[in-house]
């Protein structure tokens, strides 16, 4: 699609205030004659333009309004100002959000879910690239067959690591990680994996009845950082929601060791993993929200 094709003016309806031109990223359009006109190499179809715009004479084709269209609550398309939201409310979300290791055995709708996948694409990304992808796993089956492939995965990790001459002489050339991981995991997975398979008490998905697996395709500039965006967006609305999540890194290192995983999922191998969020009805309530440890904080004044 070619930049005037990207972006399309009515300049019939441009009143030349330039405000399209003031947001644009690119310097996609410039003011001619007293019209904006896409005069600019490049445009990300990144939507300012057509925001901006009070005469509605901007539209972008490659955005489609329908995608923040959302089935359990209603939103107008109207934008927040700057300082007109609540920030102790904000903020009061954020502290509240906590990961939740406690389910009610009962399903998450997939509504919801879809929902939930769609606000995390409201996060930024690089260059507007939104090549995240949100695979859902909508019911506790589902979940426990990524549950079983995550623990196959770390059985064998756990008899590789048993091998201590493995360990070391994989060490001794440099590849430490073996070793590592047996001094800080090793004893942790062997216990959850003997419940799993003794009681099936579940120490990965906690009992969670829902997934969301965000990942990438390929073509993003930033991929780690817009799909982790993503899934705090979708952290704090699943809470706002009334659900409990928490991110499952033993899921991502499980599923970026190969993507055969990924691929028994309906993936693509050309997808990567970044965030596996196990989701459902909380069954626990906390009194107070957590402090933090106190955050490294400089300024460099120049
Ligand atoms: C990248 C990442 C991976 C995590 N993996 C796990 C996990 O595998 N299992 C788990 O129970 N919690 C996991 N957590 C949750 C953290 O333990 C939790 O965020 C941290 O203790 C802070 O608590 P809070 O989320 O309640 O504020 C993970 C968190 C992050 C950010």
């Amino acid at each position: 699609m070619d930049n005037q094709k990207m972006v399309e003016i009515n300049s019939g309806r441009c009143i030349g205030c330039g405000l399209c031109i003031k947001v644009c990223p690119f310097e996609t359009l410039s003011l001619e004659k007293g019209k904006a006109e896409v005069t600019g190499e490049l445009c990300i179809s990144c939507g300012h333009c057509a925001a901006a715009c009070s005469c509605g004479a901007i539209n972008v084709p490659r955005i489609d309004s329908s995608a923040l269209e959302f089935a359990t609550f209603s939103l107008d398309h109207w934008w927040l100002p700057f300082g007109e939201y609540d920030t102790a409310g904000l903020v009061r979300l954020m502290t509240s959000r906590r990961s939740c290791r406690n389910y009610l055995d009962q399903p998450v709708a997939r509504q919801v879910l879809e929902d939930l996948a769609k606000i995390g694409t409201t996060a930024p990304s690089g260059t507007n690239s939104q090549c995240w992808t949100f695979t859902i796993l909508p019911t506790r089956k589902a979940v426990i067959t990524l549950a079983e492939e995550v623990a196959s995965f770390f059985r064998k990790l756990n008899r590789m690591a048993e091998n201590v001459i493995l360990r070391k002489a994989l060490k001794l050339v440099g590849k430490g990680e073996l070793d590592d991981y047996y001094e800080k995991y090793y004893a942790l997975v062997k216990k959850s994996l003997d419940e799993w398979k003794e009681s099936g008490k579940d120490r990965l998905f906690h009992g969670a009845t829902a997934v969301i697996i965000v990942a990438s395709k390929p073509g993003a500039t930033c991929p780690s950082e817009d799909a982790l965006l993503a899934t705090q967006n979708i952290l704090l609305a699943a809470h706002s929601m009334g659900l409990g999540t928490c991110l499952i890194g033993y899921a991502v290192a499980a599923m970026a060791q190969g993507t055969d995983m990924q691929c028994r999922l309906g993936m693509t191998s050309r997808e990567k993993v970044y965030a596996v969020i196990a989701i459902g009805h909380p069954n626990e309530k906390y009194e107070t929200v957590a402090g933090r440890k106190q955050a490294t904080l400089r300024y460099f004044e120049g």
